[in-house]
């Protein structure tokens, strides 16, 4: 492992209690995180995860903590952030996984309001409300500095990954809502990026086409349609693994990436590169 790739500090993962921010636990304490929070409207499988993680972990000081917390609610977010704070005196590395789907396929003029609504609330002012709050805490913290081989530099007070999608660029027939949230992810990630690179806190994506999730295993089996589809796509027919996309979310938390900022990491497998003829 390079050094640089290596953490030591304070995590928060929204969303840690499955799939990709499960991972993304997974991913920070392999990697070196002293403490993560996992913060998660399903507090059962937070708690779960948070144990779990404990095989993983490389620092010899690691600990975690759980939070629930629905991130559609302003106060419930700040107090998250708070507790990180209170508890641990600081906010390193924050991954912002909470997300849900778009239900029902349907085109745009048969669109559903509520559903609609309900996508945009989790995953577009959900993900507000959140990178808001901890670029607010980082911006209050001491910067912090690596030492590289080049010699001693600064890699500012935090760095925020938002997890955002292959949607962010590209739709899907009948995902328009989901569509528009990550398109919406994506902005929200350039604006906390130019915003706060000043205050030295990094806001960094990942957008992945699908991901092997035990939600996703569901859905092939159920369909065997939508695995079909995936394979044509995907020029390696297959999903990416969790931890194909949580370790690229560990390397943009570390001081490796600590000149990258307010841009995405597309983990697509050239999906979105071209249109696929056969
Ligand atoms: N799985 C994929 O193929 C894929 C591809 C691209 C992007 N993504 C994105 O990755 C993120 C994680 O997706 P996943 O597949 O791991 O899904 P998941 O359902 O396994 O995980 C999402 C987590 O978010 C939590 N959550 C949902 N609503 C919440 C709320 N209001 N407040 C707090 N927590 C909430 C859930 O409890 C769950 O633990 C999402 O933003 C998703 O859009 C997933």
């Amino acid at each position: 492992m390079l050094s640089s790739t290596r953490l030591d500090g304070i995590a928060l993962v929204v969303g840690g209690a499955s799939g990709i921010g499960q991972q993304a636990v997974y991913s920070l304490a392999e990697a070196g995180a002293e403490v993560i929070v996992l913060a998660d409207l399903n507090e059962e499988g937070a708690i779960a995860t948070a144990e779990e993680s404990k095989q993983y972990a490389s620092n010899k000081n690691y600990r975690t903590a759980t939070f629930k917390v629905d991130v559609t609610d302003a106060e419930q977010v700040h107090g998250m952030v708070d507790f990180v704070v209170r508890e641990f005196g600081r906010l390193d590395y924050c991954v912002n996984s909470a997300g849900v789907d778009n239900g029902i396929h349907a085109p745009v003029a048969d669109t559903d309001i509520d559903n609609f609504n309900k996508v945009q609330d989790v995953n577009s002012k959900g993900l507000m409300l959140c990178v808001r709050a901890e670029a607010a805490a980082m911006r209050k913290q001491e910067p912090r500095t690596f030492r590289g081989r080049s010699g001693e530099r600064d890699i500012g007070r935090g760095a925020i990954v938002n997890m955002a999608s292959a949607n962010s660029f590209a739709g899907l027939p009948g995902k328009m809502s989901y569509t528009v949230s990550k398109h919406a992810a994506l902005a929200l990630t350039k604006m906390a990026g130019m915003d706060h690179a000043s205050e030295g806190i990094r806001c960094n994506a990942v957008c992945p086409t699908w991901v092997q999730t035990p939600l996703l295993d569901i859905e092939f089996q159920k369909n065997p349609q939508s695995y079909a589809e995936m394979s044509a796509v995907v020029p390696i027919k297959r999903a990416a693994k969790c931890e194909e996309v949580s370790d690229a979310i560990a390397f943009l938390c570390s001081p490796a990436a600590s000149y990258i900022n307010g841009t995405s990491l597309v983990i697509d497998c050239a999906v979105t590169t071209t249109i696929r003829l056969h």
